[in-house]
């Protein structure tokens, strides 16, 4: 007796199998994010490192065009320098580290603007800033937003959602076209080539001097940020949120 199951050849299956394979889970991070995320986070370091290096040689900040040991400071930091001609209070004066943080400052300077760039472009044409980044307008009514802040103000159990909360995405925002940009064009700004060619750079924000003081408070800026964000990866579980951005995670997991 034939059997069911054959074709009528007696070779091939009759039967095709129902239902397609399941497809495999959509990341919750796209490569190009991981990639530019951690390019971006490993530069910023060592601007931060270099940074405080090339602080350390002057801790004064100045308004304006002008501003040197002679004149008044808007404020100054209570540290040692590495210049023994800077006025401290200090009695000693630190080794000097200026060369090569410099040179490391403007060569990782030239990795994250085209790493940004790159992000920009590929999150614009990707969809992913319209539609994980944008706050929707239901995210971002009063209620919305003060349920969400009451809930990290309280340190409520803070859950994993599948997409960003509207408070996240306001910070991811402001971080990725306010706080990058505005370093971009205050570093500029304190560069004597950039701003012969372009003087409105430091003109625009007051003066050379000027320039390099909101450059110093950016730099503040983006260090709140960090350490909020790192707290909140924490808190929503290390290894995990750590796995995704590293290996992709799953959209579906959240
Ligand atoms: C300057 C340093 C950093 C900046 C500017 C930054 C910025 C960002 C931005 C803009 C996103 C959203 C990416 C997108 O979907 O387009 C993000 C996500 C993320 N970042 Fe960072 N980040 C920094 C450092 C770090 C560090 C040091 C860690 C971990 C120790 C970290 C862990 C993560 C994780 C896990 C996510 C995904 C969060 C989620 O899926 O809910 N970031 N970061
Ligand atoms: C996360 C990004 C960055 C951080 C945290 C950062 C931080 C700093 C800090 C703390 C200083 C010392 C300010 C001073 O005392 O003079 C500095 C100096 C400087 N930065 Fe940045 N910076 C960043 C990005 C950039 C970028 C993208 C550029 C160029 C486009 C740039 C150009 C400069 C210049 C020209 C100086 C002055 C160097 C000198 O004193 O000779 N920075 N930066």
């Amino acid at each position: 007796m034939a059997d069911p199951a054959s074709s009528t050849d007696g070779n091939a299956p009759a039967s095709e199998p129902l239902t397609e394979p399941p497809a495999p889970p959509l990341p919750r991070h796209t490569l190009t994010v991981r990639i530019t995320h951690w390019v971006a986070a490993l530069s910023a370091l060592a601007l931060l490192v270099t940074g405080i290096e090339l602080v350390i040689s002057h801790p004064r900040f100045y308004w304006g065009e002008e501003g040197n040991v002679n004149t008044s400071t808007l404020f100054s930091l209570p540290i040692p320098s590495s210049r023994g001609s800077v006025p401290t209070g200090y009695s000693y004066v630190l080794p000097d580290q200026n060369g090569w943080s410099r040179a490391l400052h403007f060569q990782t300077a030239w990795v994250v603007v085209p790493t940004g760039l790159w992000y920009l472009l590929s999150s614009l044409l990707s969809g992913h800033l319209l539609k994980d980044l944008l706050p929707s307008r239901a995210g971002l009514s009063p209620k919305a937003l003060f349920r969400t802040a009451l809930d990290h103000l309280l340190f409520r159990p803070v859950r994993r959602e599948p997409a960003y909360n509207p408070l996240q995405r306001i910070s991811y925002l402001v971080v990725v076209f306010v706080a990058f940009p505005f370093m971009i064009w205050t570093g500029l700004a304190m560069s004597p080539s950039a701003t012969s060619l372009l003087p409105f750079l430091a003109t625009a924000l007051g003066g050379h001097q000027s320039a390099r003081t909101l450059h110093f408070l950016d730099t503040i800026f983006l260090v709140l940020f960090v350490a909020a964000h790192v707290v909140m990866v924490f808190r929503t579980g290390f290894r995990r949120q750590l796995a995704g951005m590293i290996g992709g995670g799953s959209k579906e997991e959240g």
